[in-house]
């Protein structure tokens, strides 16, 4: 049973006196399997904010189903065993990171005890150990964030739902969120969370679901999304400007850079070619680099792909 799925989900928002609709769903079908960490991946207006917050129960979708431990979403059973992250965490700001915690470890039905602590274990966990007296005003945007991933974590929850939990961390707090997924999987725990940082879903995700304007594009390993298939091949040499030239009259795209001359050709038998080229023209061959798709480069591709625009007029 999937933990977690959406089926032909819509939402149109509807604006203003204009009546201004914004089609910010349409129609997006997926599912998370128990111990997987999947990511949900769009550009900004994607619609992933508008998936999640149907999912939490805090918006109604305008059609299709979302589903919760195989249940329709709005039962409190569903509450209890999840834990969430908003995209902009709004905290009473007069509390400091433990009685946040407290309070959302008693929402939990956490015995007292237990709620001290999980929440003095949690704010290690995330970082806050050095501040955990001061209240949540005084805090910076990462602060927040990592307070905002211990109260997500407080009822030691089964499924972890995370709207841009990387958003507003430097480097390091990235690597730390990253290692506290990591081991929240390791413990059994499924995580859902949306990003546009490539590189994390890259180093994260078992699976991931892209969205682009509303509509899903893919849905799978990142491996698989990724062509395995070389798309190109950049050949670096040096050379004179004879063999330069005679080189650059081929097939390819050439171009001279700093470090040397770059023929960008289709695959390998014609990097090859200009290799031997190359070399049998008395010239240097600096390397010889075959290039595979980059999850970045699906993304762009993705988000350029022709689509219909979100708004529409009524
Ligand atoms: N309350 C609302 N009223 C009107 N339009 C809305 C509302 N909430 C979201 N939208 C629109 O729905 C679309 C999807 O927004 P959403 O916040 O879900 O995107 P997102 O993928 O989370 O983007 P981001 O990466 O910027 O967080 C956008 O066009 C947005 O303007
Ligand atoms: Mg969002």
């Amino acid at each position: 049973m999937s933990v977690l799925s959406v089926e032909a989900l819509r939402k149109t928002f509807v604006r203003g006196l204009a009546r201004r609709r914004t089609e910010a769903l349409r129609g997006v079908s997926f599912a998370v399997e128990p111990g997987e960490i999947f990511g949900f991946l769009g550009p900004n207006g994607a619609g992933k904010t508008t998936t999640i917050k149907i999912l939490m129960g805090l918006i109604f979708a305008s059609s299709g189903t979302a589903r919760l431990f195989g249940t329709e979403v709005g039962r409190r059973e569903a509450k209890q065993r999840l834990g969430y992250l908003p995209e902009n965490p709004y905290f009473y700001d007069y509390l400091t990171v433990v009685e946040l915690l407290d309070m959302v470890g008693r929402l939990h039905g956490l015995p007292a005890a237990q709620r001290r602590q999980r929440a003095s274990a949690l704010i290690e966990e995330v970082g806050l150990g050095h501040a955990a007296g001061r209240p949540l005003r005084s805090y910076s945007k990462g602060m927040l964030q990592r307070a905002g991933l211990a109260q997500a974590l407080i009822g030691d929850p089964e499924l972890v739902v995370l709207d841009e939990p990387m958003s507003g961390l430097d480097p390091i707090g990235r690597k730390e969120v990253r290692d506290i997924i990591v081991s929240l999987r390791r413990r059994g725990k499924t995580v859902f969370f949306s990003t546009h940082i490539l590189s994390d879903a890259t180093l994260l995700c078992d699976r991931v679901a892209i969205l682009v304007r509303g509509e899903l594009r893919d849905t799978g390993p990142l491996g698989q999304l990724l062509s395995p298939a070389i798309d190109g091949v950049e050949v670096l040499y040096t050379a004179d400007d004879e063999l330069g030239a005679r080189i650059a009259a081929g097939p390819g795209q050439h171009e001279r850079t700093s470090e040397g001359r770059v023929a960008r050709v289709a695959d390998l038998a014609a990097a090859n070619a200009v290799a031997k080229a190359v070399l049998e023209g008395g010239g240097t061959l600096l390397s010889l680099a075959p290039h595979r798709q980059s999850l970045e480069e699906l993304f762009v591709q993705e988000a350029a792909a022709p689509g219909r625009g979100a708004e529409a007029g009524s």
